[in-house]
């Protein structure tokens, strides 16, 4: 049993890391800001994905909702110290009847900001924590330090 599982979570691993390296070419984010992407995949309908995302960024002071539509959610994120993040949530079906890939891209405005200290790490993983929808049902999430800067040292 615990074999089978390890399979799955591998194959879903190789399987994502094509995704990921796919999707960050189609991104165009700028390299010299502060930086994260996260992907998680959840085994709910993206509409339902969607709405626990605009509702938890809704009911967030530090969050402001930018665009809404069914694919894609973009924020901007202000801390305390005045700097700026833009944030997007970006949901694709899967090929499983109700599943959802769902990527999260979090960039610093300001060039300088190179060392976040996690900050683009936790404002996508605030949202998703405060949306509950980590304690979801096939809820997995794939990220490292080359895609999310601070990721490994941050606590949110
Ligand atoms: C989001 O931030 C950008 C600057 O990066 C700004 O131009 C835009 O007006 C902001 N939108 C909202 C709704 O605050
Ligand atoms: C969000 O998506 C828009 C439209 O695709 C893109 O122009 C922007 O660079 C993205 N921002 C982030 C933070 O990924």
């Amino acid at each position: 049993m615990a074999m089978r599982i390890f399979a799955v979570v591998v194959l879903c691993a190789v399987f994502l890391g094509v995704r990921i390296i796919a999707g960050g070419k189609e991104d165009n984010v700028p390299t010299t800001n502060a930086y994260c992407k996260i992907v998680w995949l959840l085994g709910i309908p993206c509409e339902q994905v969607n709405v626990a995302i605009v509702t938890q960024i809704k009911d967030m002071a530090s969050y402001k909702l930018v665009s809404l539509a069914p694919k894609l959610i973009q924020a901007n994120h202000t801390s305390g110290f005045g700097q700026l993040e833009r944030v997007n949530f970006t949901m694709i079906p899967t090929s499983m009847i109700l599943g959802c890939h769902l990527q999260g891209t979090s960039v610093s405005a300001i060039w300088f900001s190179l060392f976040d200290n996690g900050a683009n790490y936790c404002n996508l993983r605030n949202v998703i924590k405060g949306s509950g929808l980590d304690k979801g049902p096939g809820f997995l999430e794939f990220t490292n330090e080359w895609l999310c800067l601070g990721c490994r040292q941050s606590a949110c």
